[in-house]
């Protein structure tokens, strides 16, 4: 591993599978939200610029700022895991029917339905857009340092917020457990022992960017992506990404990107055996929605056997990124992109730029014929802290 603390760590991964077998990524996820009145796929964007100044081919970025105007990409996984979830419970006594669920006229039976959710903010906010969708009551158990503005924004989808614990993980078990206790349905973005099947339909609903960029690459004949960087905190939308390139004949290479304050697949890579081991930083990274100790038991797998690169760094290469989204290179778009969303980015730079990291460009090919694809995966979800960070770098 090469570790420069408190900068960045990276390895290779030691545990990849050379003919991995995964679920393929689910049709049925873009078949749903294409079904819903809110669908519009996110723009992919080319940043000619920046890929001059960083000496590769081109940057795409997949931009889910403007995901059906919650900011964030989050919205894909909680709204087809809780459509796969009433669809059981409605199939239970009767037919399903999706207009009826689209209009929100649940039958009288799932009356007493409650989502419970554990989040630092996208996540929350997602599910509890569709309780409301549902007409449904939403509890978001939330981190006690979590931000004003992400809190603001759940309580005004309609859903009770809970503070709960110092990190996510504490707030992962308290929505398990009050969940437990009150027969509250929980939707949860990370899977546990005995809550797998849930967070597997959030990664299907994830795969939908990965589907339409695949489509806007064909449709703008951009040349295909070689390198996808994806940000990571429990690991389900790097899964989302794996399966998605392990579904074409030559997918690109996976580089995942974490806080070095909240590295558990870094972590996990990096024990003997390759089990889930969680990250020992102090989860404060800038990036909320990346800092998660553990790995999701179902995504980590995925991870495990497809990632090719762990890549974990400082807040200071998310804040540049950042900035140079919004204050970009001449001709390129301006992106509004969060902590969190500007991070996929952030580790471009840092392997970009580190002398230390030229094996592993060679060992990434990442050179001046590279194609490089990165989410976007919020937008200004805290926009105070965004506008104070962006003027740092104006
Ligand atoms: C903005 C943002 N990006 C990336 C992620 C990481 O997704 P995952 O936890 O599935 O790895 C999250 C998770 O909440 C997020 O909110």
């Amino acid at each position: 591993m090469t570790l420069n603390s408190p900068r960045f760590k990276a390895c290779f991964n030691p545990f990849l599978e050379e003919d991995p077998e995964f679920d393929l990524p689910s049709e049925e996820a873009l078949d749903f939200h294409r079904s819903m009145s809110e669908y519009l796929p996110t723009p992919l964007l080319s940043l000619p610029g920046l890929a001059d100044e960083l000496g590769v081919g081109q940057i795409l970025v997949k931009d889910e700022s403007h995901r059906f105007g919650l900011k964030a990409f989050k919205i894909l996984g909680a709204s087809y895991a809780m459509y796969r979830l009433v669809r059981k419970l409605w199939e239970e006594e009767g037919d399903f029917d999706l207009a009826a669920f689209h209009r929100g006229e649940l039958p009288g039976r799932l009356d007493s339905l409650t989502f419970a959710a554990a989040s630092d903010g996208n996540h929350g906010r997602a599910v509890a857009w569709m309780a409301r969708r549902l007409r449904k009551k939403a509890v978001i158990f939330v981190p006690e340092g979590t931000v004003e503005a992400r809190v603001s924004a759940i309580r005004a989808e309609g859903a009770e917020v809970v503070f709960h614990g110092r990190t996510y993980d504490d707030a992962v078990r308290s929505a398990a457990e009050e969940a437990g206790k009150r027969s509250w349905t929980v939707v949860s973005n990370t899977a546990y022992e005995g809550n797998t099947e849930v967070p597997g339909w959030m990664v299907d609903g994830y795969g939908t960017l990965f589907e339409e960029a695949e489509e806007q690459i064909r449709e703008q004949v951009l040349s295909e992506p070689d390198i996808v960087f994806v940000q990571a905190g429990v690991g389900g939308l790097a899964a989302a990404a794996i399966r998605n390139s392990y579904a074409e004949e030559e997918g690109p290479r996976i580089v995942c990107v974490e806080p070095v304050e909240a590295d558990g697949l870094l972590e996990s890579a990096s024990t003997e055996d390759g089990r889930i081991a969680p990250s020992k930083g102090c989860h404060d990274s800038i990036m909320a929605g990346l800092n998660c100790a553990t790995p999701s038991l179902t995504a980590w797998p995925v991870v495990k056997a497809g990632a090719d690169y762990f890549l974990a760094v400082d807040d200071v290469f998310a804040e540049e990124a950042m900035g140079r989204f919004y204050f970009p290179s001449t001709g390129d778009p301006r992106i509004v992109a969060g902590e969190s969303g500007a991070a996929g980015l952030a580790g471009l730079f840092a392997l970009c730029r580190k002398p230390e990291l030229e094996e592993d460009r060679n060992g990434l090919e990442l050179d001046e014929d590279s194609t490089i694809l990165a989410v976007n995966t919020e937008g200004d979800t805290d926009p105070e802290s965004f506008r104070r960070r962006i003027d740092k770098g104006s």
